[in-house]
C-alpha cells in the first residue's frame, strides 16, 4: 500500500501543481486533497457528498527565532492506513463509540532548511482532521510565532460564532454570513470582568451553514500544552488559525518532537449530524485513568447559587457585594449565603428530593477581594472557612443524608496562587469524602500577559485535573479552556463551563440570555462536551439585573428540555429550595430525569432554532425525550422508531401548555401521561421560547 502510493505520488507531484493526494473517508462522501501549491507551500481542499466545502487552503507556522514553515516544501513520502478503535467513555451521551478513519501521514521536507513536518490527516465519514508533527529540533524547543491552518470555505455560509476572546467564552452568540463576522464590535462588553479581543478572529466551535443544507463545524481535539486557536478572518470567505497570545508577542513555546492538537472539522447534511458526531472524542488519546465510578457518578446537585447571583445573599462574609460596589465595615453583615444554618436547609432539601451534591459558594475566606481587584494574588484560601461555616460538621451532617458537599475553589483568576494551595485543597476535600469541586477563573488573568486561553494556562487547567484525580475529584471548571475531548483521556474533567451560563439571566445588561442561546448552542457550544449551564429555574422573573426586572427568556417547558438537551454528566437544579417547593409537581421531573446515559440520538435541529434529543440511561430501557425552542412556536414530531418492538412505554410528559409563550405565558405547564409503541410519531407543540421533557417509562 506504502509504496504504491509513494509512486502515484511521485508520478503526479511531477506533473502539476494542483492537490494530488486524495484521503477518502470510510464511505467515500468526504474526500481531503492534500499538494503542495507551485510555492512549495503545503494545501489541502475538502469535497463532502462531491461538492467543494473547503477550497484550496494552506498549513504551515511562522516561528520566531527559526526559519518559517510556510512554503518551499517537497513531499518525501506518504503514509496511508485505515485507523479504527473501539472504545467506552466512562459517562457521557453514548457509552460505546467506534470509528473507521483513513489515515494519512505526510512527511514535507522544507528545501531551503532541510527541516521536516509531518502533517496527518484523517478522513471520517463525519468529517476530517489534520495535526502536526514537528519533528525533534536542534534548538529543543521552538517559539511558535503563529500556526497558520487556512480553512477558505468554498462559499459566504451563514456562521454561528462568538467572538476569539482570549479571556472568555461568555458572549451571546451571533449570526452572521462569514464576510459580515464583526468580532471587535464585541469588545469590552460590560458584564465580562474580563476580555480581550484583539482582533477579527471567532472561538471554535464555530459552525456553518452552505445554501445547500450542509453544516460544517471548526473546532479542536486534545488541547494539551499549546494555545487555544481562533481563526481570524481572512479574504471573504475564509478563516487563518490564530492561537491565543501572549505579553512577548508570540503564541506558544512547544518541546520537540511535538504534536499539534487536532484541527477538527465536522460534516453534515444537515444540524443534527453535528450533534451525532462523535470525532473529537474519536480523535483523543484513550482513558488513561481507568475506572473512576468508585468515587465519581454522574449526578444532579442543588446549591447556595443562584440566591446570590439575585443579590438575596452574598459570596463574601465581611463586606457587602453590589456587583463591584463595596461598603467595607469589616463586620459580619449578615447576610452571608454559607453559612450552617443555610446550607443545612439545602442539605435537608438534597436529601428529601433525591439530589447527591450541595454546592456551597462563599465558603471560604478571599470574597471580600475578588471581583473588581488587581491584586488578587494570595487573597483566596481554600481550606480556610468563613467563622459561619464547619465543613467538615456540615459534610458529615450531608453524609448521614446519603448527600455529599460540593466544592467550591473562586480562583479570581489568579491561578498560581491556587497552584501553590492546590495539593492541600485537593487534600482537605479528601479527608471530608468529597469527590467533585467546581473551579473558577473570574477576573483578568494574573500575571498579566497571560490569557485564560493560552498555552500558560492550557497547562493550568490540564494539570488542575490530572493532579484531582491523584486525590479522586472530578472537576467542574469554570471561565475554563473549551473542551477539546480530553475528557475521554482523563474522565475526571466531567464539565465545565466556556459559554454564558444561566447566571447571566440573573444581572447581564441584556436582562438574560437571548431566547435563541440555547438552540444555538446546542450546535456550537455543545458539540465541545459537557456544559454545566446549571438549569431547573421555576421562578423565571426576578428582582435583580440592572433594572431590576431580568429574567430567563423561556418558558418552564423549556427548563425541563435542558435536562436533556444539555450534555452534561453532572446537571444542577439551580433554583432556590422555597421556589421548589411551591411546584413540588414540576420538581418532580428534575428528580426523575436520569444523568447517565447510554445511547443518546438527536431527533430533531435547526441551529438557532429549536433542538431535541431522545437519550436511554445506563440504569433501565427508559427513553428521555426533550428539547428547547427559539422564537416563533414549532410543531415537533419525534419518530420514535428506537423503542423496543413489542413493548409499551408510558410516558409522562412536562410540556407548554397550548397558550403558553415565553414573553407572555411562560409558566403555563401541561403534565400528561400517554402510551407509545415503536414506531409511534411523539407530536409536541414547542411554544415560542418553549420546550419539554418526557419521560418514556417501558412498561
Ligand atoms: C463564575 C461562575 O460561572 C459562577 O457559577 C460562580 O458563581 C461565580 N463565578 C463565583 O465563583
Ligand atoms: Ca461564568
Amino acid at each position: 500500500m506504502k509504496k504504491v502510493t509513494l509512486l502515484f505520488i511521485g508520478l503526479a507531484f511531477a506533473a502539476c501543481t494542483g492537490p494530488q493526494e486524495v484521503v477518502s473517508s470510510p464511505d467515500g462522501n468526504v474526500q481531503v486533497s492534500v499538494g503542495l501549491t507551485s510555492k512549495g507551500a503545503i494545501q489541502y481542499s475538502v469535497d463532502f457528498n462531491g461538492k467543494e466545502v473547503i477550497g484550496s487552503s494552506t498549513l504551515g507556522f511562522d516561528f520566531a527565532e527559526a526559519e518559517d514553515l510556510l512554503d518551499g516544501f517537497e513531499l518525501a513520502t506518504v503514509d496511508v492506513k485505515e485507523v479504527s478503535d473501539a472504545y467506552t467513555m466512562q459517562w457521557g451521551s453514548n457509552t460505546e463509540l467506534s470509528y473507521t478513519h483513513t489515515e494519512a501521514t505526510f512527511n514535507f521536507t522544507h528545501v531551503p532548511t532541510g527541516r521536516t513536518l509531518g502533517v496527518v490527516f484523517r478522513a471520517a465519514n463525519d468529517g476530517f482532521a489534520f495535526r502536526y508533527l514537528i519533528p525533534e529540533q536542534e534548538e529543543g524547543q521552538l517559539v511558535v510565532k503563529d500556526e497558520k491552518s487556512e480553512f477558505n470555505l468554498s462559499e459566504d455560509a451563514m456562521a454561528h460564532w462568538i467572538p476569539g476572546d482570549w479571556e472568555i467564552y461568555e458572549h451571546p452568540y451571533n449570526h452572521t454570513k462569514v464576510s459580515e463576522i464583526d468580532a471587535l464590535s464585541k469588545a469590552n462588553h460590560p458584564n465580562l470582568a474580563a476580555t480581550v479581543i484583539v482582533e477579527n478572529s471567532v472561538s471554535t466551535p464555530v459552525t456553518f451553514e452552505y445554501k445547500d443544507g450542509t453544516h460544517m463545524s471548526i473546532h479542536e481535539a486534545a488541547l494539551v500544552n499549546y494555545s487555544g486557536m481562533t481563526l481570524l478572518r481572512e479574504g471573504k470567505t475564509g478563516f487563518v488559525s490564530s492561537l491565543v497570545g501572549r505579553e512577548d508577542g508570540n503564541k506558544a513555546t512547544i518541546p520537540t518532537p511535538f504534536k499539534t492538537p487536532w484541527r477538527m472539522v465536522t460534516l453534515g447534511d444537515e444540524a443534527t449530524d453535528l450533534l451525532a458526531s462523535h470525532l473529537m472524542y474519536d480523535l483523543n488519546e484513550p482513558n488513561q485513568m481507568g475506572d473512576i465510578s468508585q468515587w465519581f457518578t454522574p449526578q444532579k446537585y442543588v446549591g447556595i447559587w443562584w440566591e446570590m447571583h439575585m443579590g438575596k445573599s452574598t459570596w463574601d462574609y465581611g463586606m457587602t457585594q453590589d456587583m463591584g460596589t463595596w461598603i467595607a465595615d469589616g463586620r459580619e453583615h449578615g447576610r452571608h449565603g454559607a453559612n450552617n444554618e443555610n446550607t443545612r436547609r439545602y442539605i435537608d432539601f438534597a436529601a428529601e428530593h433525591g439530589f447527591s451534591g450541595v454546592l456551597v459558594e462563599g465558603w471560604n475566606t478571599g470574597w471580600e477581594h475578588w471581583i473588581g481587584f488587581d491584586d488578587r494574588e494570595g487573597v483566596f484560601d481554600f481550606v480556610t472557612s468563613y467563622p459561619d461555616y464547619d465543613m467538615a460538621e456540615l459534610q458529615k451532617y450531608a453524609k448521614s443524608k446519603g448527600v455529599s458537599l460540593v466544592m467550591h475553589h473562586e480562583t479570581s483568576a489568579a491561578p498560581r496562587t491556587y497552584d501553590q494551595q492546590m495539593d492541600t485543597a485537593y487534600a482537605l476535600m479528601q479527608a471530608n469524602d468529597i469527590h467533585l469541586v467546581k473551579s473558577g477563573y473570574v477576573g483578568p488573568l494574573l500575571p498579566k500577559g497571560e490569557y485564560h486561553h493560552g498555552q500558560w494556562m492550557v497547562n493550568h487547567y490540564n494539570n488542575a485535573v490530572t493532579k484531582a484525580f491523584d486525590y479522586q475529584i472530578a472537576v467542574n471548571t469554570h471561565e475554563p479552556i473549551k473542551g477539546t475531548g480530553l475528557e475521554r483521556t482523563w474522565p475526571n474533567w466531567v464539565a465545565r463551563e466556556g459559554a454564558r451560563g444561566q447566571e447571566f439571566n440573573a444581572w447581564s445588561i441584556e436582562k438574560g440570555n437571548y431566547v435563541d442561546h440555547i438552540p444555538t448552542m446546542a450546535f456550537t457550544r455543545f458539540l465541545s462536551g459537557p456544559m454545566d449551564y446549571t438549569p431547573g429555574v421555576f421562578q423565571l422573573h426576578m428582582k435583580s439585573g440592572p433594572d431590576g426586572d431580568n429574567r430567563v427568556r423561556s418558558t418552564i417547558g423549556q427548563q425541563f428540555g435542558l435536562y436533556i438537551v444539555v450534555p452534561s454528566p453532572i446537571q444542577m437544579a439551580c433554583d432556590l429550595p422555597e421556589n421548589y417547593e411551591k411546584h413540588l409537581d414540576w420538581l418532580q421531573f428534575i428528580k426523575d430525569v436520569a444523568v447517565d446515559w447510554d445511547r443518546s440520538i438527536p431527533v430533531a435541529g435547526k441551529v438557532g432554532q429549536y433542538v431535541a434529543w431522545a437519550r436511554t440511561p445506563k440504569e433501565n430501557d427508559n427513553w428521555y425525550l426533550g428539547a428547547a425552542n427559539a422564537d416563533g412556536e414549532h410543531q415537533l414530531s419525534i419518530a420514535l422508531d428506537f423503542l423496543e418492538e413489542g413493548a409499551t412505554y408510558e410516558a409522562q410528559i412536562y410540556r407548554d401548555a397550548d397558550d403558553a409563550d415565553w414573553e407572555t405565558n411562560p409558566y403555563a405547564v401541561t403534565i400528561e401521561t400517554k402510551t407509545y409503541v415503536k414506531g409511534d410519531s411523539f407530536d409536541v407543540r414547542l411554544a415560542s421560547g418553549g420546550g419539554f421533557g418526557a419521560i418514556l417509562v417501558k412498561q
